[in-house]
């Protein structure tokens, strides 16, 4: 067990930890259901969700994780052997992080042929049907247009998924430090860096001022119980929660790690990433005249950004930055989601790395087609009436992953001993104990609720 590869710098650990929560969750999620529920209303709402939820269940995680010193279920089995049924916990974070990484793969290969189609400029040159329609509606007409061909079609997305599939298999296959933390350690500053250039040019557009009121105008009047559902609920899949993904990494952690500082560090980074996007975001959308248009989801990156930046001068440079940043975010995030696969792989069925990383990779080629030809050629067949695609982010999103929120935050709130909760968030004692009264509570009393108000929220 004293074996086990670790990071090998605290910027690895950070960067890695981050590349996992930094993903589409923030860029076409977060933006959107602040703009949507009350602004800056929202916006502290989700600051408190974070404190409340996202970081006592991190540090849970990570506690879990580093003291379990092996994957997602060998973690339960060795912090308590003799509580036997457990590992059931951590066989459903796996599960979900694989089913979720059979679509998330798909959509990391949509952003990467937005890359692709923006660096050739093939985006960006007229076609058929849009022609007869002027202005803004044949723009948007336009653009729909190639998302269908890129997005629904049903050789060009399965190339693409291919591509990133090929590509994951290739850092996983490098190992936790010379795959994981050198990909994450060149990637994640390559993020912040075209964060950064984008904010600093959408701060000097027009209608800058009026694009972040539109976007953090405080709203009371939008405040509604499901405000505070919708932060919750965001705050757990933006920081990548409950999905074993943490407890993986964080076996990766060394001794001296400090527990709570990293979880702080990294959902404050996240949340930052949140924010720039918004700042980023909704100046351009006032600017160019599109407030009205799609600013959520798919939509507002496929097609109302790629109306902005045809809008723009130096409309190829921007957008293949732009579309860099997307695949660099999702490309982290399908990195950390296969993680948790393969390290079961090496540690339950004593596998070494690179068998371990086929084994996890080859059945997505498979699978990660079913989801792609789902949402395009197969998009009639449905199970209880929604696409394979969207069927399993429902369950595995919206179900196993809060279901598994639940499970761990019992288990360290209740189960485990409160000496090795204890141990591993003071580092054996040597750092201040205020935090782990804080967070034995937290994960004892509230975690557990509002995660079970998350998912009950769903049912009525
Ligand atoms: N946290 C990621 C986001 O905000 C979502 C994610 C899901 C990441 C699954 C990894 C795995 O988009």
């Amino acid at each position: 067990m004293s074996e086990k590869i670790k990071f090998g710098s605290k910027i690895g650990i950070i960067a890695a930890t981050v590349g996992s929560a930094v993903g589409l969750g923030n860029v076409w999620r977060f933006p959107a259901e602040t703009q949507a529920n009350g602004g800056a209303v929202f916006l502290l709402i989700y600051i408190l969700c974070i404190f409340i939820l996202g970081i006592p269940v991190m540090t849970a995680e990570f506690s879990l994780g580093r003291g379990g010193n092996s994957d997602a279920i060998g973690a339960f089995r060795n912090v308590t052997p003799h509580r036997k049924g457990w590992w059931m916990a951590g066989a459903l974070a796996i599960l979900a992080s694989y089913l979720i990484l059979s679509f998330y793969m798909v959509v990391s290969g949509w952003t990467l042929e937005y890359l692709f189609q923006s660096i050739t400029g093939n985006l960006y040159t007229p076609t058929t049907p849009a022609e007869g329609i002027v202005g803004i509606e044949g723009e948007e007409a336009l653009f729909q247009d190639r998302m269908a061909q890129y997005i629904t079609g049903t050789y060009r997305p399965l190339v693409m998924t291919y591509v990133m599939l090929v590509a994951n298999l290739c850092i996983l296959a490098l190992g936790v430090q010379k795959g994981i933390e050198k990909m994450s350690n060149v990637m994640m500053p390559v993020l912040f860096v075209l964060l950064l250039i984008f904010c600093a040019f959408s701060l000097t557009l027009p209608k800058a001022s009026e694009g972040l009121s539109f976007f953090l105008k405080p709203d009371f009047s939008a405040v509604t119980p499901a405000t505070f559902v919708n932060a919750l609920g965001q705050a757990f899949f933006s920081l990548s929660l409950a999905m074993g993904i943490l407890v993986t990494y964080s076996s990766y952690y060394p001794a001296n790690t400090k527990l709570t500082r990293t979880a702080v560090t990294v959902s404050l980074l996240d949340l930052m990433v949140a924010i720039l996007m918004g700042v980023i975001i909704f100046p351009a959308v006032m600017t160019f005249g599109l407030a009205d248009h799609q600013l959520a989801g798919s939509a507002l990156v496929f097609v109302t950004l790629p109306e902005i930046f045809a809008q723009m001068g130096g409309t190829q440079f921007w957008s293949t930055l732009f579309f860099l940043l997307l695949t660099v975010a999702a490309f982290t995030s399908t990195i950390s989601l296969a993680e948790v696969s393969v390290a079961f792989m090496e540690c339950h069925f004593k596998m070494k790395r690179i068998k371990a990383c086929v084994v996890v990779i080859l059945p997505l080629f498979v699978l990660s087609s079913i989801c792609s030809l789902s949402v395009g050629p197969w998009s009639d067949f449905t199970i209880c009436g929604k696409t394979i695609f969207d069927f399993l982010d429902a369950v595995a999103t919206n179900i196993m992953l809060p279901v598994g929120g639940i499970l761990l935050c019992v288990y360290m709130g209740w189960v485990a001993p409160r000496k090795f909760f204890y141990n591993e968030i003071t580092n054996n004692g040597t750092l201040r104990t205020r935090t782990f009264g804080i967070m034995a509570f937290m994960i004892k009393w509230i975690s557990p609720i509002l995660i079970a108000i998350i998912l009950i929220w769903q049912f009525i």
